[in-house]
């Protein structure tokens, strides 16, 4: 949100016009299935930084897979974040464009280019959930905050061990409104 404020003000407008401009009323459940720009948004984030940035996967049969041969008990790492950025997937893969994702965006790459959450029978079965945490946790801190990087060239410091993470995060942070208590 803070590297792509052009991005942020469209965030910031479709949570006014759908939840309204009093940001202490509460979030009806089927109002975040309005919130498309802020999907596409947390879309285009998990595009770039995914929490998997790789998949790892055992052949159980052998099998023949991208034209070679697989045996079985091979193991398959699927790389993630390299199909997220691949230009043949993607056009313009390096820029945070999360119009990309809107269903009359003519960007839209093939479903199987992007797999935040996996895909197939494993698909993870928390992500409803979790992109409806997302966009809520997204709706509550930026109607109730101004939020800023404190170092906006900062590279992002993060390590990978199952998951990746976000190890520090420097950022200014003050209430748009008196809250009470
Ligand atoms: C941004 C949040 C999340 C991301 C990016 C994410 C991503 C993923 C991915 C990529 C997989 C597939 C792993 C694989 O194929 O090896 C997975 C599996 C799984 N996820 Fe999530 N997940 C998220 C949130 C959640 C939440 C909130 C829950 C539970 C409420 C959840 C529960 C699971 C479970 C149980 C599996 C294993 C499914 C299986 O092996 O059949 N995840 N997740």
């Amino acid at each position: 949100m803070c590297k792509n404020p052009h991005e942020k003000v469209k965030v910031l407008k479709e949570l006014d016009e759908v939840l309204g401009s009093d940001p202490k009323k509460s979030i009806p459940f089927e109002s975040l299935d309005r919130l498309k720009y802020t999907e596409a948004f947390i879309k285009e984030v998990l595009r770039l930084n995914p929490v998997l940035p790789f998949l790892w996967k055992m052949a159980t049969n052998d099998d023949t897979l991208g034209g070679m041969k697989w045996k079985a008990g091979t193991s398959v790492f699927i790389n993630v974040y390299g199909t997220h950025t691949h230009p043949n997937n993607w056009e313009r893969p390096e820029e945070f464009i999360p119009a990309r994702h809107l269903e009359e965006h003519k960007m839209k790459a093939d479903r199987n280019a992007y797999i935040p959450f996996g895909g197939g029978p494993r698909l993870c079965p928390g992500k409803n959930f979790a992109m409806a945490t997302l966009k809520l946790l997204t709706a509550l801190l930026f109607r109730r905050f101004d939020i800023e990087l404190v170092d906006k060239n900062a590279p992002l410091k993060t390590s990978f061990t199952m998951v990746r993470h976000c190890e520090e995060l420097k950022v200014n942070i003050r209430p748009k409104i008196p809250i009470a208590g």
